[in-house]
């Protein structure tokens, strides 16, 4: 583990090329490892999270196999429907809750014995949310306290279809309840109060399962998947991940003299919240060539600085744009006026505490911030603020991309103790800020 340290830039000029999607990478990787036959997936991100699902899918007995060009195409060897095999050892999937979760689901319609673990974000994060909807459908678990991992799974291929209406808006738990039903007679029903990301959906109907999603006159989602699809194995290509797009996005907002173009972009309308948030702050950001691929939207963004404004983002967008307040949060605090995030409860369990380690960072670089039990506000002076602060990363790669861009533009530069978490989702991240014309230097190594 290094520090980094990012000096204020001349601007960011250029085509950054923004890595793979991770929510769809992982989906893409399960679905082919359930999948009959060989699924060929074009863009995967090649990073810490996705490895660690295709480790533990190799380990279920999918045969996984990256060949070499470029881009290099993944490919990956089903088992069918209820077909993975019992692993000869624990699955750890590193820092991936996606990864974590979304397996637990999968593992629960299987009928042996199985133990995830993780790092230590991972072990504090809760899963009793993914853990109590499988047990309902008949699954047993065995969880540390508060249904935290490692855990064990103890699946069945007797479950009882389920029938959930979810409290919170969360793609994890839907997709986990979603991939239980897959090895389950009958149908399986999931409500969602508001719709969360349906990549699990889009890429089930392309793998050939029969599933059916109604949006409800009160706003609520009705997801309903018919079990024993036949699966088969099927091309995906994956977008750019716009959660990683994010941070040049931003970066090129706050920083004069840039302009930078994003390109193959997923802006699937339940991702993309932040576009809609940083255009009412008044961000230049246009957008072309919108296509479509399987389902998921995508296009080539364009992004030049240029003066923000303060705005409130509701509550109801949280869920498109969930992973994206970190580095929204940068923008604020160089925006002209206060910034409030509305019920954003769910960022105090991520990767980390994100409230708390955004409030932290952005007071210790001269910003004033009011953290509330579920919202925030980042009094903004429409100015870069003074930064020179050494902010923790807390074992979460979005915080530490953040206030790295947001050191683009301070007066002083901000560093990040620890640069180890940005390889979950962005390898490469440096480099390819560095070569747009971030300033970012290694600092020491520290232990
Ligand atoms: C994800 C869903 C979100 C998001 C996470 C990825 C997914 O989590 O924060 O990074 O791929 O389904 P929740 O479902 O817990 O909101």
């Amino acid at each position: 583990m290094a520090s980094l340290k990012s000096f204020a830039s001349d601007g960011l000029t250029g085509e950054p090329v923004i890595p793979g999607d991770k929510s769809i990478s992982h989906r893409a990787l399960m679905l082919g490892a359930s999948a009959v036959g060989e699924t060929k997936i074009r863009g995967l991100l090649e990073a810490g999270d996705i490895m660690a699902t295709a480790g533990a899918l190799r380990l279920l007995g999918a045969e996984i196999e990256r060949s070499e060009g470029d881009p290099p195409i993944w490919r990956v060897w089903g088992r069918g429907t209820g077909g993975l095999a019992e692993p000869s050892t624990v699955l750890d999937l590193g820092n991936a809750g996606t990864g974590a979760r979304l397996l637990m689901g999968l593992l629960a319609s299987h009928p042996f014995t199985s133990v995830l673990t993780g790092d230590a974000s991972l072990r504090a994060r809760p899963m009793k949310r993914v853990i109590d909807p499988l047990i309902r459908m008949g699954a047993n678990f065995t969880a540390r306290q508060g249904g935290r991992l490692p855990v064990t799974v103890n699946g069945t291929d007797q479950l009882l279809p389920g029938h959930e209406i979810l409290q919170v808006a969360s793609a994890q738990v839907k997709s986990a309840i979603l991939l239980a039903g897959l090895n389950t007679n009958g149908k399986t029903t999931v409500v969602e109060p508001r719709p969360s990301r349906d990549h699990t959906e889009l890429l089930l109907r392309h793998f050939g399962a029969e599933i059916e999603m109604i949006d409800e006159a009160d706003g609520r989602r009705r997801i309903t998947i018919t079990g024993y699809p036949e699966l088969k194995g099927a091309e995906v290509t994956v977008p750019a991940d716009i959660s990683s797009a994010a941070f040049p996005m931003v970066g090129a907002l706050l920083v004069p003299g840039s302009k930078v173009m994003l390109r193959r972009v997923g802006i699937n309308p339940l991702r993309s919240g932040l576009l809609q948030t940083l255009e009412e702050m008044g961000g230049k950001i246009e957008i072309s060539s919108s296509q479509d691929q399987g389902g998921e939207a995508y296009a080539d963004l364009a992004v030049e600085h240029g003066p923000l404004s303060g705005v409130t983002v509701p509550a109801g967008r949280a869920p498109s744009m969930i992973d994206e307040y970190p580095i929204l949060a940068m923008a604020a605090a160089c925006a002209d006026g206060p910034t409030r995030f509305e019920g954003v409860g769910e960022l105090r369990v991520k990767e980390s505490d994100r409230l708390s380690a955004i409030a932290e960072g952005l007071e210790a670089c001269g910003v004033r911030v009011e953290e509330g039990e579920d919202s925030l506000v980042i009094h903004g002076i429409g100015a870069a603020p003074k930064g020179g602060a050494l902010v923790q990363s807390k074992l979460d790669h979005r915080i530490a991309m953040s206030f790295l861009m947001l050191g683009a533009a301070t007066v002083e530069p901000i560093s990040i103790d620890d640069d180890e978490p940005i390889g979950t989702s962005y390898p490469g991240f440096v480099d390819m800020m560095n070569g747009i014309g971030a300033r970012i230097e290694t600092g020491e190594a520290a232990s």
